[in-house]
């Protein structure tokens, strides 16, 4: 951790400031004695008496005797975004397109200047995009040890931290001005209250951007696939999933490479998701078909239920689907925060323009 990021943490139990003290100290930076990096050390809290670890350079704060569908959701996505961290780390161009696609109409520029968060940044893959925009500071937040990879990948990032935290609990000041948090709310155990537990945090000028699973379009996949990864594939050995992950792979690499030599013409569903696929290489599918696997954990929300999250908490939204399947929440404290409506970017797989819904 750097030591700038004390200015940003308070007590997630009681808000109180925290303090700092520092075990190892090192370079941020091989050969660059300009930049602290706290290897080790431990944050304590004077008001409630807790502490917390700082441990392989990110400060810990995530209970340990937590449910164990969390624990079983989160570490094996840990496993697995560990195990591809190179595959995706290779592909920076294409996490920029899938980014910027992932949080359409939002332009990433208007995270120039100011202090950002990424809950559930799992290896970091978007920290890396979105530090490219300038943000005066990031935080990335993970509840697995995933965590300690993330902190690893962006150690040469001077304004970005990451810290292990749980969204229902995190250790921060009520002064953030961007969140985007993609692909996570749905694994939480109580969607809605992660939900309010993310604008909790958002300052007086914050505006917010999710992206989870739909339940529109996804019938099948709610009444077929979630009992078997519910019973089955959450509860395989992790070689055996991770094999049963190559062969779907393998299929699903197939689909996405006759969609592309025009076999959408015999009308199969699926043709924007399939489309979407195309752009992976198939090392990256691979890493996707074992995440949709391994969660006991996932949700999947209507377009009703993601307006009345947002009406709730009397925010301004914005709601567009994406790729048919799922849903991208914008949401502001003031609509002049919502980003500007825009047709899905131009690119090659996608065809279809559902409306948005809107809200100011
Ligand atoms: C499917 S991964 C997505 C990672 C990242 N958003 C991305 O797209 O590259 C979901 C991530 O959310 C994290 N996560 C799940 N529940 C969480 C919680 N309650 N608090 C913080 N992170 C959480 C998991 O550990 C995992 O890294």
């Amino acid at each position: 951790m750097r030591p700038a990021l004390l200015a940003r943490l308070v007590c997630p139990r009681c808000q109180g400031p925290l303090s700092l003290t520092v075990g190892e100290l090192q370079a941020a930076k091989a050969g660059d004695p300009s930049g602290d990096w706290i290897e080790s050390g431990s944050l304590a809290c004077a008001p409630c008496a807790a502490t917390w670890p700082i441990e392989h350079g990110v400060p810990d704060f995530v209970p340990r005797d937590d449910r164990a569908d969390v624990q079983q959701t989160t570490s094996g996505f840990a496993r697995n975004w560990d195990e591809f961290n190179q595959v995706i780390n290779a592909h920076q161009a294409l996490n920029d397109e899938l980014f910027r696609d992932w949080i359409h109409p939002l332009d990433p520029e208007r995270f120039r200047g100011k202090l950002v968060m990424e809950a559930g940044c799992g290896m970091g893959r978007w920290l890396r995009v979105a530090a490219s925009y300038g943000p005066r500071e990031l935080i990335g937040v993970d509840y697995s040890s995933i965590a300690f990879t993330a902190a690893k990948n962006l150690r040469d990032l001077p304004d970005v931290h990451v810290v292990r935290a749980d969204i229902l609990h995190m250790p921060f000041k009520r002064e953030l001005e961007y969140i985007y948090c993609l692909g996570v709310v749905h694994h939480t155990p109580e969607p809605a209250r992660t939900f309010d537990a993310l604008v909790d945090k958002l300052g007086p000028q914050g505006a917010m951007c999710v992206w989870v699973y739909g339940a529109e379009n996804n019938g099948w996949i709610h009444h077929v696939v979630t009992p078997v990864r519910e019973k089955v594939t959450s509860k395989l050995p992790h070689p055996v999933l991770a094999g049963l992950s190559k062969l779907l792979a393998l299929q699903l690499y197939g689909a996405a490479a006759a969609y592309h030599a025009g076999l959408e013409k015999l009308g199969f569903p699926y043709a924007d998701y399939l489309r979407y696929l195309r752009r992976y290489p198939f090392k990256y599918m691979e890493h996707i078909v074992y995440d949709h696997l391994v969660p006991q954990i996932a949700h999947y929300h209507s377009r009703g239920e993601l307006q009345g999250w947002a009406e709730k908490n009397q925010l301004a939204y914005q709601l567009s689907p994406r790729n048919g399947n799922s849903w991208r929440l914008h949401v502001a404290r003031d609509a002049k925060l919502l980003p500007e409506e825009k047709p899905d970017p131009a690119m090659a797989w996608r065809k279809s323009s559902e409306p948005a819904a809107s809200k100011a």
